[in-house]
């Protein structure tokens, strides 16, 4: 039997990361908004083109959690995105309350599932499904950091001239604009782009990475991203429904790792068929301890502000 992952949210990251899902033969997708029509019309849409792109994953519209019982991952995306001007941290309360109501009603459907929350304030929103949910931290990782590096990445190869796939990149810390890109642990083909460029090129790049949100944002003007992190989603719910073990930068509950006990935090893990396996710890200069400390106080700061 084909695996079945939950989509809800079915805007501009929801139904991308269904559209790669269904294209890439991962899984059934149960697509899932409250806005009349929009899941109904976009998981159609998307199925009408299945005869065209060749795949043969079914794809279900809805505004009723009964059809998505049974979802081995649930991805969410539920809630507001930035306007222009408007932090991740703004969206905090709205976006609360969106993710408290989403995850009750997923987790009566789904007991087993695999959380992966996408909605900003990404690390408060995955402490609340966390919470909500009584899952163990096993089963509840947020995307961030994947996507974080991805744009790390694509800034270093642009820098550089060389093909992305040739790049590696670590992004450490809470999804906001106090995230720690770590230039040491970041390679073009094994080498450290701090022997490849200058200190103030290098500075530069990880300033565009921490501020990648708001640069699209700006461009936009009108929503967020939403083709990169679909794509980072879409690597998440691979690796665990493909037990890859990938390690993969993600926000996690750490219970004492990096010197943090109780909160979600983006580091990297290993992922697969069990969610988060593993946490990969490394060791931090003082300078990067300094920049994740003051990053893991931010996400403290959100997740003192949601309700007990
Ligand atoms: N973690 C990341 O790196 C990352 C990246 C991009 C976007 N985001 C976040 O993901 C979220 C979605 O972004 P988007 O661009 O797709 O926004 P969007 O506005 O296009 O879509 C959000 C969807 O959520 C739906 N929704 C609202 N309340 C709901 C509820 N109670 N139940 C089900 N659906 C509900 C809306 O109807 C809408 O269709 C935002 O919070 C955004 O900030 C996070």
């Amino acid at each position: 039997m084909r695996n079945k992952v939950t989509v809800v949210g079915a805007g501009n990251v929801g139904s991308s990361a269904a559209q790669r899902i269904v294209e890439k033969h991962l899984a059934d997708v149960v697509l899932i908004d409250v806005v009349e029509g929009i899941p109904e019309g976009k998981a159609l849409d998307l199925w009408e083109s299945a005869p065209v792109e060749g795949y043969d994953c079914r794809l279900r519209g809805t505004r009723d959690y009964a059809d998505t019982a049974g979802s081995e991952v649930v991805v969410i995306t539920a809630g507001l995105a930035r306007k222009p001007g408007m932090s991740r941290d703004d969206l905090l309360m709205k976006n609360y309350e969106i993710v408290r109501s989403v995850t009750e009603q997923v987790v009566r459907h789904s007991p087993d599932a695999i959380l992966v929350v996408v909605s900003n304030p990404l690390d408060a929103m995955a402490q609340t499904a966390f919470r909500v949910s009584g899952f163990p931290k096993q089963r509840v990782v947020g995307m961030a950091g994947v996507l974080d590096s991805a744009r790390f990445r694509t800034f270093i190869a642009m820098e550089l001239g060389v093909s992305v796939k040739d790049v590696h990149a670590f992004v450490l810390g809470g999804h906001g604009d106090t995230m720690v890109p770590l230039s040491r642990y970041s390679t073009v083909a094994g080498v450290p782009i701090t022997e490849l460029l200058p200190a103030d090129r290098v500075k530069a790049l990880e300033e565009r990475t921490a501020n990648g949100g708001a640069e699209i944002v700006g461009l936009l003007k009108t929503g967020s991203a939403f083709y990169a992190p679909a794509a980072s989603t879409f690597e998440m719910v691979d690796a665990i429904l493909g037990d890859r073990k990938r390690v993969l930068p993600c926000a996690t509950y750490l219970e004492g790792e990096f010197g943090v006990d109780g909160y979600f935090v983006g580091v990297p893990v290993v992922l697969g068929r069990g969610g988060l396996e593993r946490v990969f710890e490394i060791t931090l200069t003082d300078e990067e301890r300094a920049a994740f400390d003051k990053s893991v106080n931010a996400v403290k700061e959100l997740v003192a502000a949601l309700p007990a």
